[in-house]
């Protein structure tokens, strides 16, 4: 079920929500803080997982009226649009047939890699992912939980220069996933081995205790 390098292994169809979506954003390799902790998690975890790394295979580019496009669930037949239209689809199933989301997310210029954000560009669709009610948005995807593994080379997460945890514990929410753990990995340019050892011990403790819910 593990696929390191890459794509999805078919955990979609089997609709049991029982599997972890890792997916990973970091533009470095074995240094990567938000890699090494992922995979302490998802090891711990112990579930079937289906990884997606954004960085080593980028989402296909996309031009500005297949984005309009997609965002709308357009009708239009064109052949780029069908492409992202299934390729948007394919990544919404991945996400439904997970219980557990696992997002790592360095910090860059005080939000999140480009590459992430255009994951959620491709997640997020009215009518798919999450639907507009009178009382607000209502995600549709019955993620149980999510693990943002967010790292820094010194901002401080949760404070005010930190636009990624509290961007994606948001867009988390917006697909209704309720319960949230933001784990901290800041301060990789001074101690990358202690931010590690702090970030397996946050893991460690929300593990003992699945029924938290932290927020950055
Ligand atoms: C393009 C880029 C932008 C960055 N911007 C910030 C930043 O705004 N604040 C910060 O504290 N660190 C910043 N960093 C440092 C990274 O957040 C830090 O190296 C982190 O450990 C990266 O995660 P990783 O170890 O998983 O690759 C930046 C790094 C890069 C490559």
């Amino acid at each position: 079920m593990k696929t390191p390098s890459g794509n999805t292994s078919g955990a979609g169809s089997q609709g049991n929500h029982t599997t972890v979506l890792h997916i990973d954003s970091s533009a470095r390799g074995s240094d990567s803080i938000t890699r090494t902790l992922g995979r302490y998690l998802v090891d711990q975890l112990a579930q079937p997982v289906v990884h997606r790394d954004l960085a080593a295979q980028p989402l296909p580019r996309i031009s500005a009226e297949d984005l309009i496009g997609v965002h709308g669930s357009s009708a239009d037949s064109r052949d780029s649009l069908a492409k992202q239209l299934a390729l948007s689809d394919a990544l919404i199933d991945e996400l439904r047939a997970a219980s557990t989301l696992v997002l790592g997310a360095p910090m860059y210029n005080f939000g999140i890699p480009a590459v992430l954000k255009q994951w959620i560009d491709a997640v997020c669709r009215a009518g798919v992912s999450f639907r507009y009610t009178e009382r607000g948005p209502q995600g549709l995807l019955g993620v149980e939980r999510a693990f943002l593994i967010v790292s820094s080379g010194g901002t401080a997460i949760g404070g005010e220069a930190d636009f990624a945890s509290r961007y994606l514990l948001h867009i988390c929410r917006f697909l209704g996933i309720d319960s949230v753990h933001v784990i901290d990995a800041s301060g990789s340019k001074r101690a990358p081995g202690e931010v590690i050892a702090r970030g397996e011990q946050q893991i460690d403790k929300v593990l003992a205790a699945p029924g938290q819910v932290q927020v950055a």
